[in-house]
């Protein structure tokens, strides 16, 4: 008897993450179906799926009901991913950002369990923890954010109530669900366009410009390569144990952002100079960032033996790599 192929629905799947989820959820024999509507997304990301006979793009938005109630009674098992990212677009967009956030994943909840329950990760952020000086974060760490005058809190915000919402359906109607607090996430296929510090400075160090450090540099961050990330997410929605429960994904490997642009500089045997520029100039007056941000990974290591494997110099060759053979940006 021959076996019916596990369907799979991604939202947000023509985006950086998306598509390499894609690749590697065919690779494992599932029939993939996407909902995107190339915001942020690119279809070069999926070209190489467009055509297969177990690949599906639907270009559209989550905020359309009717498709999506659709594409979710037709699928096994959702990956949601949609939302609008990069602190540009946040900061500039509060009110897209809060819709598409919190509306989106309340349709995807909603129709996930009117649907018979069907199994789903949602996609979170390290930017739950917000600027909290109690590093590494684990998950039961409190949160600490600016004001709501801030729009840079928004997506935080609409995260945090992303998970408030989720976790209430698999408390009151046992909706498998599990919720991953990705950390910065990097890799070939993302980028720089809207605020994400690595391939922009990449993309500066090729073409010799400056590199632009936002802020004094001594800020630190830990940078996790997508192939890795991916595999962490997979597992875990393969793990019912893992249900109703929140898991950080991310690298220990703590850099500060000058240390970043010098090893980028290095890497790619850049002449670029690196220059200093200030918050204001970047995003506006009154932009807050966080000093550190590195996580625990103690709980999903213990539940999925998760540890990042890819070191920090080789995803800087590979983004590089992929800049210098597409010259996307
Ligand atoms: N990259 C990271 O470092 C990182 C870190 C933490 C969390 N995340 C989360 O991971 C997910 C994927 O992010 P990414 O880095 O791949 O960014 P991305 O912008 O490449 O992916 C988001 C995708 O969602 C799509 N999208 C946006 N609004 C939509 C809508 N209304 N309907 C349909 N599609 C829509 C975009 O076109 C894009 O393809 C997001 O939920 C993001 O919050 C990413």
């Amino acid at each position: 008897m021959i076996k019916e192929k596990k369907r799979v629905l991604v939202t947000g799947g023509a985006g950086f993450i998306g598509s390499h989820l894609c690749e590697a959820l065919i690779a494992r024999g599932n029939r993939v179906t996407i909902i995107d509507d190339l915001s942020t997304g690119r279809e070069e990301n999926i070209a190489p799926l467009l055509g297969r006979p177990d690949f599906f793009f639907f270009e559209n938005t989550i905020m359309n009901k009717g498709l999506m109630d659709h594409l979710v009674k037709e699928t096994d098992e959702i990956y949601h991913l949609a939302a609008v990212v990069g602190v540009k677009n946040i900061v500039d967009d509060p009110v897209r950002t809060l819709h598409t956030i919190i509306v989106g994943t309340d349709t995807v909840l909603e129709l996930a369990h009117k649907h018979g329950n069907k199994r789903l990760f949602i996609t979170s952020t390290s930017e739950v923890y917000g600027k909290s000086p109690d590093c590494p974060y684990s998950e039961e760490a409190d949160r600490v954010l600016g004001p709501t005058t801030r729009s840079r809190w928004s997506y935080s915000s609409a995260k945090a109530v992303d998970e408030y919402m989720a976790l209430a359906y698999f408390n009151k109607t046992g909706l498998p669900l599990v919720i991953g607090r990705l950390f910065n996430t990097v890799g070939p296929r993302q980028t720089g366009q809207y605020g994400m510090v690595l391939p922009r400075f990449v993309k500066q160090a090729l073409s010799g410009e400056p590199i632009t450090v936002y802020g004094d540099g001594t800020q630190t961050r830990t940078f996790s390569y997508v192939h890795d990330v991916i595999g962490a997410m997979i597992k875990l929605m393969d793990y019912s144990p893992a249900m109703g429960e929140i898991f950080n994904i991310g690298s220990e490997e703590e850099v500060s952002i000058t240390e970043l642009a010098e090893k980028v500089k290095k890497i790619t045997g850049s002449s670029s100079e690196i220059i200093f520029v200030s918050y204001e100039v970047a995003y506006g007056e009154g932009f807050e960032d966080m000093q550190r941000r590195v996580p625990d990974i103690s709980k999903v290591n213990k539940a999925i033996g998760f540890r990042p494997e890819t070191r920090l110099d080789d995803i800087i060759r590979a983004v590089a790599g992929w800049i210098a053979e597409t010259g996307r940006e």
